[in-house]
């Protein structure tokens, strides 16, 4: 919200010139005529912080540009108009954008996590003094979901968001599927590409995937989903195994985060959310996104089903999603950050993940003699859990031969019942090796 002393141009500073940062400039420089056919005006790189000074760099900054790593001589500056943070991490982030913004400076992040865990005081400071905060391209990269959801679909009630949100574990698990790899080797593989970082965790573990989705549910629901609550379960102990016999059965095994409105056994409406490996079968969209992309399918009361696929990562890709957001901040658009008119956001009323429903995968390692089946089944039976699929794979490619996988796919259950059922049959001491399942997608 500054006082243009030049309204044809928009001088910004850029926090971070890695990754994303580095696309900015390379966008800045290459759609400079674009930007001004759509705005009218020039947006004017003045100042590059970064943590390294003496750090190569992939991009030839313009030459009037200081190149800084003291974040004051961003946040200070008064003929800054807008701040870009991406640098990542929590707390230098957040001192950046809250800086900025007491100084009545427009904001643009593609930060994920801090936006997820710490983002509602900077909400609410950005509500407080007018300011734009934008994030576009915090979720899921190039695709445009955070205005589609703030302004295309403003107008609909949206029952549920189901997308795979992390690239990383999408290139794993489509190497595992496509080139029969297992773990351990698509990692390796995805490291030497550049698609995953040395220390992959927030990737593989699902916890970049339920940043994004906590920022989802914010926009399409209007509440706030507290992060730690999200039931989170990563792709680290995925076996070869389970893709193989997944995709006989016709499902690819996909990283999931999803959000849905359900009602609970009081017939109260509540959401249920939560990120996990699940079994999608063949004939989804979501099936077929393989590689880096993201995709997300929505469906709303009035649109109906919308499917969006694209690059969730990149520097041109997320830099497009950040171009984005800063020719709105060029064009003076108006706050709406969160996407809701009350600035205070209430908390979600949130399903118990027992409750939960779901058809289920699961894997049993067992000696195979008679009445094996026959002794699951009962424990089954026992939780009132359908099994619509069994399958005995005797020539099943496993780490130890003396055990045959048996694997049952069941009719809608809940978690809680598929945990005492596997109580009751881990009692029978029935599985030789722990008991995998994972939720299969109707
Ligand atoms: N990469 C993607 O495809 C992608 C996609 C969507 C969203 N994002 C988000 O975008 C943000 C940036 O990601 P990235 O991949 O571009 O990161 P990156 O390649 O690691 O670059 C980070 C940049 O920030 C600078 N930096 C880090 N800590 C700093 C500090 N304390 N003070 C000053 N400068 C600091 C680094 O400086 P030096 O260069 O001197 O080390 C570097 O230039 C993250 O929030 C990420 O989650 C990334």
């Amino acid at each position: 919200m500054q006082d243009h002393s030049e309204p044809n141009k928009l001088f910004i500073g850029l926090a971070g010139l890695g990754t994303v940062g580095s696309g900015l400039v390379t966008l800045l420089k290459d759609n400079a005529d674009i930007i001004r056919k759509r705005t009218g005006r020039s947006i004017i790189l003045k100042k590059v912080l970064v943590h390294n000074l003496n750090k190569p760099r992939k991009v030839e900054l313009p030459p009037d540009v200081v190149l800084t790593d003291n974040l004051h001589d961003l946040t200070d500056d008064p003929t800054l108009d807008a701040i870009v943070e991406v640098i990542g991490g929590q707390d230098t982030a957040s001192q950046i954008i809250s800086k900025a913004l007491d100084a009545g400076k427009d904001v643009v992040t593609a930060n994920k996590a801090l936006l997820a865990e710490n983002g509602l005081p900077l909400f609410a400071k950005a509500n407080e003094k007018g300011c734009l905060l934008r994030y576009e391209a915090s979720v899921a990269g190039a695709i445009p979901i955070v205005q589609t959801l703030k302004e295309s679909l403003a107008g609909n009630r949206i029952f549920s968001l189901i997308g795979i949100l992390n690239g990383t574990s999408n290139y794993i698990l489509s190497r595992m599927t496509t080139e029969k790899l297992d773990f351990a080797s698509a990692l390796k593989e995805a490291q030497e590409l550049g698609f995953a970082e040395a220390d992959p965790s927030l990737d593989i573990d699902g916890f970049d995937t339920a940043h994004k989705l906590c920022l989802l549910i914010r926009l399409a629901f209007g509440v706030h989903y507290n992060f730690p609550d999200i039931p989170v379960q990563g792709i680290r102990n995925l076996q070869a195994i389970d893709i193989q016999l997944a995709n006989e059965l016709g499902y690819h095994i996909k990283l999931i985060g999803q959000v849905r409105e359900v009602s609970d056994t009081t017939k109260t409406s509540k959401l249920e959310a939560g990120v996990f490996p699940a079994l999608v079968p063949l004939h989804f969209l979501l099936a077929r996104v393989d590689g880096s992309f993201n995709a997300l399918h929505i469906t709303a009361n009035a649109a109906g089903s919308l499917f969006f696929h694209g690059r969730g990562a990149g520097d041109l890709p997320t830099a497009s999603a950040v171009l984005a957001d800063l020719l709105a901040v060029a064009r003076h658009e108006s706050p709406n950050n969160t996407g809701y008119f009350e600035p205070n956001l209430p908390m979600a009323l949130t399903l118990s993940p027992g409750q939960a429903a779901s058809c289920y995968y699961m894997r049993i390692m067992v000696e195979d003699y008679p009445g094996v089946l026959r002794d699951i089944a009962g424990c089954m039976a026992c939780e009132q859990i359908n099994m619509s699929h069994v399958v005995q794979r005797a020539d099943a490619n496993t780490s130890n031969s003396s055990y045959v996988p048996l694997v049952i796919l069941t009719h809608e259950t809940t978690a809680q019942a598929m945990s005492a059922a596997i109580e009751r049959i881990n009692e029978l001491k029935l599985p030789k090796e722990p008991i995998v399942i994972f939720k299969v997608l109707a």
